[in-house]
This record gives C-alpha cells, structure tokens and sequence, in this order.
C-alpha cells in the first residue's frame, strides 16, 4: 500500500475521536472569535498556516544542512532556536483550522500535531544539549527531529491536497460552471433578503448557486461555502461586523454581499461571486472574467 493509502487508512480510523472531540471543542473554546479569524486567515482571504509553518520547516532544514559545516554550526543553533519559536504562531494557527474541519481531516490533523510535537521536543532537547556543550548529541537530536518534522509535513500535505484542508471548495464547484450567461429565473420570485436556491450548469453537471435579492439588486454565488461546501442557499443574510453577509449554516462563516469576502471564519477563501444583469425582467449571472 503507498504512504498516501495509508494516511487515507488513519484518517477512516475513529479509535481516537473520544480524545480528539474534547480537543477540538477545548481548542473552539479557548480561542476568541477574532482571534481565530486572525489564525484562520479570514483578514488575508488565504489561509495563514501553510504560510507561517515556512519558519520552522525552512529553519530547521537549513539548520540540518549548516550543521554538516562545522564553522557554520552556531548558525545551525541560531537557526533551531529560530524554528522552535516559529512554531508557536504554526502550531496556533493549524490548531484554529483543525477544528473546524470534517472528522477525516481531524484524525490525521491530530496526528500531524502529535508528530511535531515530537519533532519539536527534539529540537528544545537539542537546544538544549548544545548548550551543555554535548554537540554531537545536539546534532543526533536535531536531525532526528528533522526526520519527524518531514514524515508530519507529508502527513500535512496529504491533509491539503487529497482531503482539500484550506482550499476553497467554492472555486473548485465554479470551475464546472458553463461560460455562458445562466438564467436564474424571474428577479420577481425571488424573496426579498433571503437567500434561494438556483441552478447554474456546466458541461452537463448542475453547479447549486445562491441568489439574494434586496430590492432590484440579486448578489449570486457559488453555492458551496469556501469552506468545506456547507449550502449557503440555506443560509442566511445578516450584519457581521458592518458588512451585510451571506452566513454559512454549516460553521457560521460569513461572506459580504458586496464582493464574497469573508468577514467571519473558519473560511478564509472567499465566496466566488457571479456577475447579474436583468434581462426581461429575469436574472442573468455568469463568473466575472469569461467569455460572452
Ligand atoms: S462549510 Fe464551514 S462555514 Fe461553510
């Protein structure tokens, strides 16, 4: 079986979701609402995991290959130290996206944690050891961590690129949409600041969209949320912080009517909006950018 099948294995595994659940909801507790969107990357419109774990792992890889120059080692214990307070905002953030994510991406998200976790102890023990002046115990430690730290960043990428954790499921369902303009109906049936259910096609495959009409102006979207394809047709449209959003029954994400920014997380990507135009009396919508 490959590295990926097996990581597929652990993430269908449930032995360990009655340690993992109170995790989840301890890590949903002891952050404050704004902090997590600034964890999650709500404020960028990107998630910030994938971007601050670069200190650690480009850290500590460094450190790996200065470590084989002797004159370059202090620079190597510069370099570990460097990654070890790094993963603090890494660990953070990745716990913020953690649990807010399906049960599959849970499982092996707990054991990406444990496993820098590891990776992390070894390097403080190398630290420390190198402060002892037991630097061929040091290098041991560090490049032992090196290990864990690579084997828990495949664990991470298979969590983004086979199970889709941080990516916008709303722009993978809008690459299916047909390049035409799509006819949503009559502007007349529908209901005033609710949102409703549309249908856009694309090859043959139907695409859910969302519409809200407030007065004669319909803001379309994507129908599945950003986040993790919650139905945002069966959301609903309220002030966040200023904004008038489209919010997410599934996690309460919040995307502003205006242009499909989040404004509450967990998403951190934002809604794909479609462009209207009335015609006759009925609602037009195709995603801006394509081809008449
Ligand atoms: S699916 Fe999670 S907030 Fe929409």
């Amino acid at each position: 079986m490959s590295l990926m099948g097996i990581l597929d294995r652990v993430a269908d595994v449930p032995t360990f979701d009655k340690a993992i659940e109170p995790a989840r909801k301890a890590v949903q507790a002891a952050l404050p609402q704004g902090f997590k969107d600034l964890l999650h990357g709500t404020w960028l419109g990107h998630p910030v995991h994938p971007v601050v774990v670069q200190v650690p792992v480009g850290s500590w890889l460094s450190a790996g290959l200065l470590d084989a120059i002797p004159p370059m080692r202090p620079a190597a214990t510069l370099l570990i130290g460097t990654g070890v307070a790094a993963s603090v905002p890494a660990a953070l953030t990745g716990a913020a996206d953690w649990s807010e994510q399906g049960a599959g991406v849970r499982r092996l998200g707990a054991l990406h944690a444990l496993t820098n976790t590891v990776a992390l102890g070894l390097y403080v023990g190398s630290l420390a050891a190198r402060r002892q002046g037991r630097g061929g115990l040091g290098r041991a430690l560090s490049y032992a961590g090196l290990g864990v730290a690579t084997a828990s960043a495949a664990i991470g990428g298979h969590m983004s690129y086979a199970q889709s954790s941080g990516a916008s499921h709303a722009a993978t369902a809008a690459r299916a949409l047909s390049t035409d303009w799509l006819d949503l109906g009559p502007l007349d049936d529908l209901p005033e600041g609710r949102p409703a259910l549309r249908t856009g096609r694309g090859g043959g495959v139907a695409v859910p969209l969302v519409a809200v009409r407030r007065g004669g102006r319909v803001d379309a979207f994507v129908g599945a949320c950003s986040h993790l394809s919650g139905p945002l047709y069966e959301g609903t449209v309220e002030d966040v912080r200023g904004h008038t959003c489209l919010v997410c029954p599934w996690h309460g994400s919040a995307f502003d009517l205006e242009d499909g920014s989040p404004r509450r997380g967990p998403a951190a990507n934002p809604q794909e909006k479609l462009e209207t135009r009335m015609e006759a009396g009925r609602v037009m919508a195709r995603l801006p950018g394509r081809e008449r």
